[in-house]
Formats: structure tokens, sequence, C-alpha cells
């Protein structure tokens, strides 16, 4: 049974997400370049919509001097980041989405990978805000996130190059087809251009491109 939005169970997860998601690892390793090239003595991290905690087992590896925290929607998700961190003492678990969420100037970093294409324009604005909210001034919100091309023509293509990854990961036609048709009913992709506008509105003094590819990209935004 489904127990969170994305395409796999709690269960299942981990051992599929890597067939139906290229460079899935390469968001991660953006990610903790990023953050060790801040310098930071001292981190207090936010990661929201963490999944199985993926992310957050490699943070803690790298960085020793990290307090985290750990939100998301799925209790069944949340449970699972549990158990792979149970090691680690320094770690909070919050059940919450991010459009939810109520820090107020706290963290030096905040991530979402994966985590708002499931909601709307109006929400996925609610979430980006929480997120803003949550930093304090100086800190970097960075995200990744399916995208759409900004033309038919180029998302057309896009697509035919993820059911070829899909393919070559052992999906079936039919497989591929129904990851294909989740855009636009279940997930909600924008643009580069919408991306960057949202992060400007929401009051980021400063907002990058970290990394693309064909149906990804990844961005970091200064509070
Ligand atoms: C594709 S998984 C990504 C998990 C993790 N970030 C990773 O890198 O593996 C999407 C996750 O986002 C969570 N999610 C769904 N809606 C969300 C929301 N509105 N805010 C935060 N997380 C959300 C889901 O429960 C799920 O755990």
């Amino acid at each position: 049974m489904k127990d969170n939005l994305s395409s796999y169970t709690s269960n299942d997860y981990d051992s599929r997400i890597n067939s139906v998601l290229p460079y899935y690892a390469e968001f991660h390793n953006q990610i903790l370049d990023l953050a060790e090239c801040l310098g930071l003595s001292r981190i207090n991290w936010l990661d929201t919509g963490c999944g199985t905690g993926n992310l957050a087992q490699k943070v803690l590896k790298k960085f020793d001097t990290v307090d985290l925290t750990l939100c998301d929607p799925s209790e069944a998700m949340l449970e699972k980041s549990k158990d792979k961190l149970k090691e680690y003492k320094n770690v909070k678990y919050v059940n919450l989405a991010s459009q939810q969420l109520g820090f107020n100037n706290e963290f030096d970093i905040v991530t979402a990978v994966q985590a708002h294409h499931y909601l709307d324009r109006n929400q996925r604005a609610n979430a980006t805000k929480k997120c803003f909210e949550a930093l304090k001034d100086g800190g970097v919100y960075i995200t990744f996130e399916n995208i759409s091309l900004s033309c038919n023509e180029c998302d057309e293509l896009g697509m035919k190059r993820w059911k070829k990854y899909l393919l070559e990961h052992g999906k079936s036609e039919e497989e591929a087809e129904s990851h294909i048709k989740r855009r636009g009913t279940e997930v909600f992709p924008v643009t580069i251009e919408e991306h960057i506008s949202l992060l400007k509105k929401t009051g980021f003094k400063a907002v990058e491109i970290i990394w693309m590819s064909y149906m990804q990209a990844g961005f970091w935004a200064i509070k």
C-alpha cells in the first residue's frame, strides 16, 4: 500500500529510486560539496521532505558539527529515516509537510530534494516561504526538482530521454509510460524560469542554478 507521494513505498524506495531517477546521487553530492564550501563551524540544517534519510545519512557522515532536523509528511518515510539514523543523537524528526512548518530564523541550511513537485503553484509558494522563514539571515536554501522545459518540443525530447533511461533500467514500456504520465496528474514540475522567479519573489537576495539535466535542476538561494 502506498504510504507516501513518491513512486515507491517506504520499503521499496531505497532499492528502486535509482532505477527511476537519473542523477539521484548527484543531487546529494552537489549539496554536500556546496555545504562544505560554506565553511561553517557548526551547522543547523533542516532537510524537508527527507524521505528515508539518504541525504541525512551522508550529511551526518560528512559533518560532525551538525544538528539536523528532518521533516516529512509521511510517517512511514520518517520512520525509515529514524531507523537508518538511530545511532545519531543530533537528529530531530518532524512529521509535517514543508507548507506546514513554523520555524523562524533557525537554520544555516535548508534542503528540499524532490519534495515540492507534488504541490500546485500556491502550495509550492507556501512551502518555499516556510523554508525561507526557517533560515537565518544569510542562510542557504538548496532545492532539487524535476523540471519542465520551456517549450513543448524540448519537454517531449526530455521525456524521450527519460523513457530511454527507464527502459534501460528494467522498466517495461507500460511502467515507463505510467511514470511519465504522473507529470501533470500527480507531480507538477515547473520551468527553471518559474523556480528562479518564485525564489526571488519569496525574498531570497541571491538565486543561482547549481546543476541541471534534461529533466531536473538544482538551485541555491541566499536569504
Ligand atoms: C521522491 S521522495 C524524496 C526523498 C528525499 N528528499 C530523497 O532525496 O531521497 C519525496 C518525499 O517528499 C515527501 N513530500 C511529499 N509532499 C511533501 C511536502 N509538501 N513537503 C515536504 N515533503 C513532502 C514525501 O513524503 C517523500 O518522502
